[in-house]
């Protein structure tokens, strides 16, 4: 497969990357990507109780990644964390020789200083043209472009990953990572084709044996129809989840015209936990990307890796 300036940057053997992800991206799953030449990200929250001290238990994920593996990973970052929370976490980092961090739900300018004063790799998810300048701007050394297909939060302009890339890719010189609605050799070649150099996947991974999801997260992801996804939230940001009964339940509420602060009222704290790490569909939301609909069964971390690296020359062959 292709080397990019994305394997260079991140010190890894293919452009792919599994993106960070709320509760459930834990050290077994990124270490199990990186060591199949990929990039694993940890989400410092992933398997921990609602409660938990994060930056703890960042450490002990970060420590058994270390145990597990000796190529590079990565720690994906909210800018939405306060700045002590934020600084505490980045002191995780850098203490266990974490060298690479994604950046999302917050602007560039809140945190890219912080981040390469302290010496670190910084990837910002972006969601729009404009985002991505100023990503740039700020310095961040490459962007992950996210579309509307994606699993978890997604932009508020509603853009799809191929209306997407290509424009970022002809804005910005830096390199630039496409994500939503990747699963496999033929959309990661699709990427390509627009000026990516790397891909971001996060549905495809939750549906592993390594990964930390409540099997009925991951049977949800297996059993999904191209429909099996709904986008909720729109008036306080929308997001891509499961379809399920407590998800109906919100899509009624939003129907009927609740104010923001009735549905934080209604969403409560910990909902997304009690979809992917409880899974309990009718109590709470499973993040989860529109291609579900085309995963049908549950591998390995490094089968995932393996065919998609495999199945691209053959895409590739194809398309002459
Ligand atoms: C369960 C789940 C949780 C996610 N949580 C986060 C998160 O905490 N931070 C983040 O930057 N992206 C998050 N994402 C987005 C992924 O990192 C990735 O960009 C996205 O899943 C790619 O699209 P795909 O779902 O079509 O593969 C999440 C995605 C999923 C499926």
């Amino acid at each position: 497969m292709k080397r990019t300036r994305i394997c260079q940057l991140l010190g890894i053997d293919y452009p792919i990357i599994q993106g960070g992800m709320t509760w459930v991206a834990n050290a077994e799953l990124a270490a199990a990507v990186s060591s199949a030449g990929a990039l694993g990200i940890i989400s410092p929250n992933a398997g921990m109780e609602l409660e938990g001290d994060m930056v703890e238990h960042l450490r002990g994920q970060v420590r058994k990644a270390k145990s597990l593996t000796d190529k590079p990973f990565a720690v994906n970052l909210s800018a939405q964390f306060p700045e002590e929370d934020f600084r505490k976490l980045v002191g995780v980092l850098t203490g266990e020789g974490v060298r690479v961090v994604t950046v999302s739900a917050g602007s560039p300018a809140r945190y890219t200083g912080l981040l390469k004063d302290a010496g670190l790799t910084v990837l910002h998810v972006i969601a729009s043209v404009r985002h991505a300048k100023r990503a740039e701007a700020e310095g961040v050394d490459a962007v992950i472009a996210e579309g509307y297909e994606a699993g978890g939060h997604n932009g508020l302009d509603e853009l799809p990953t191929m209306v997407l890339v290509p424009q970022v890719v002809d804005t910005v010189d830096i390199p630039v990572v496409a994500a939503g609605g990747i699963a496999d050799a033929r959309g990661v070649a699709a990427a390509f084709a627009v000026g990516a150099e790397g891909v971001q996947m996060g549905t495809r991974f939750v549906a592993t044996h390594e990964c930390v999801a409540h099997p009925k997260f991951k049977e949800g992801i297996v059993n999904a129809s191209d429909t099996g996804t709904a986008v909720t939230g729109r008036r306080l940001g929308p997001s891509r989840v499961l379809k399920g009964e407590w998800v109906s339940k919100l899509m009624e509420v939003e129907a009927k015209g609740a104010t923001a602060e009735e549905l934080l009222v209604f969403i409560e704290l910990g909902r997304s936990r009690k979809g992917e790490l409880e899974g309990d569909p009718s109590d709470g939301e499973a993040y989860c990307g529109a291609i579900a609909g085309m995963i049908n069964e549950i591998v390995s971390a490094a089968d995932v890796v393996k065919s998609i690296v495999d199945g691209y020359s053959e895409v590739v062959a194809r398309l002459r």
